[in-house]
């Protein structure tokens, strides 16, 4: 009996991910659902968002992909099969979202939002360059993709912090962990940096009383996912100036509707969940390898709790 993979995103180029994971996995069938020879065969899935319902016709599933990092809209489903879930882990993926965030946190810290404006108005607008080590950056989720970030703004000289769940060391970032310890570490972020995975906790954490802990004139920068913020609440601090400025790749809807206030703010920057993405070329191996070690009886690697939610 073949193996069959099936490959579920509207996203993500099934032919590049192919093409790469076939050389290494001969012996297993790789294709989109309409090309599902026997439903039984299908050992894999390898998706990003499939819908409601997907998995229902494989009976013999034994391992589902997660095409990105996130798991949060695998693990809340109820029709999730009872099989281990792995995530990509990808440094490639590090790196893409490191830079990312320094662009967003280089261009506050340079006040190029300033001189955009002034711009506009063929204003000459002089204002004094601040070093790095004057503005704190607050990272706030140090999981692989935040402490990749992390390290790179410390490499930038800047006054970095990290907050995270549990105990985590950094070089030259300051760590902090814990719930007790999360509104000191808001109340001192100049530049707050969202990137936290989405679980029942982290779920509307930064309600409009964490908000309003952020300094005046803070900037926010949200790269994991709209729903751990209240995005109406964050919209008030955005239009009333309490937040300064914002970068938003994540919304609490994606697409962000043409009619959300959002749009219409010259003081925030939206792009379109974009900020990083699973790159086949480097993360294929660690899929291929997790496939092959399935096949000897191993356990596989970055598998996800479903419970924990990442
Ligand atoms: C993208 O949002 C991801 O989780 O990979």
């Amino acid at each position: 009996m073949t193996s069959t993979l099936v490959f579920y995103s509207q996203f993500d180029s099934f032919e590049e991910w192919r093409d790469l994971l076939a050389p290494q996995l001969p012996g297993v069938h790789i294709c989109q659902e309409q090309d599902i020879d026997d439903p039984d065969n299908v050992h894999y899935v390898l998706g990003w968002k499939p819908p409601q319902g997907f998995f229902a016709r494989f009976r013999n599933l034994k391992l589902l992909v997660n095409l990105g990092a996130g798991v949060d809209q695998l693990v809340g489903r109820d029709d999730l099969p009872k099989v281990p879930i792995t995530r990509v882990s990808d440094p490639d993926m590090g790196r893409m979202m490191a830079s990312y965030v320094l662009f967003a946190v280089l261009r506050y810290a340079r006040d190029i939002p300033a001189f955009e404006r002034a711009q506009r108005e063929r204003r000459w607008h002089y204002l004094h360059p601040r070093v790095p080590a004057s503005i704190r950056v607050g990272v706030l989720g140090l999981g692989e993709l935040g402490a990749y970030a992390a390290l790179e703004l410390a490499r930038q000289g800047f006054d970095v912090r990290g907050w995270s769940r549990s105990a985590k060391q950094l070089d030259n970032v300051t760590c902090v962990n814990g719930m007790d310890n999360l509104n000191g570490f808001i109340a001192s972020s100049d530049i707050l940096v969202v990137m936290l995975p989405l679980t029942l906790q982290t779920r509307g954490l930064l309600n409009a009383e964490r908000l309003a802990l952020l300094p005046e004139g803070a900037c926010f920068i949200n790269v994991s996912r709209g729903a751990v913020v209240d995005q109406a609440a964050l919209t008030a601090a955005l239009t009333s100036g309490q937040i300064a400025e914002a970068t938003l790749d994540v919304f609490d809807r994606e697409p962000l509707p043409p009619v959300d206030p959002l749009w219409a703010l010259d003081n925030v920057l939206i792009t379109p969940h974009m900020a990083s993405i699973a790159i086949p070329a480097s993360a294929a191996q660690q899929i291929a390898d997790n496939i092959q070690r399935l096949g000897r009886g191993e356990p596989v690697l970055h598998e996800i709790d479903p419970q924990r939610g990442y």
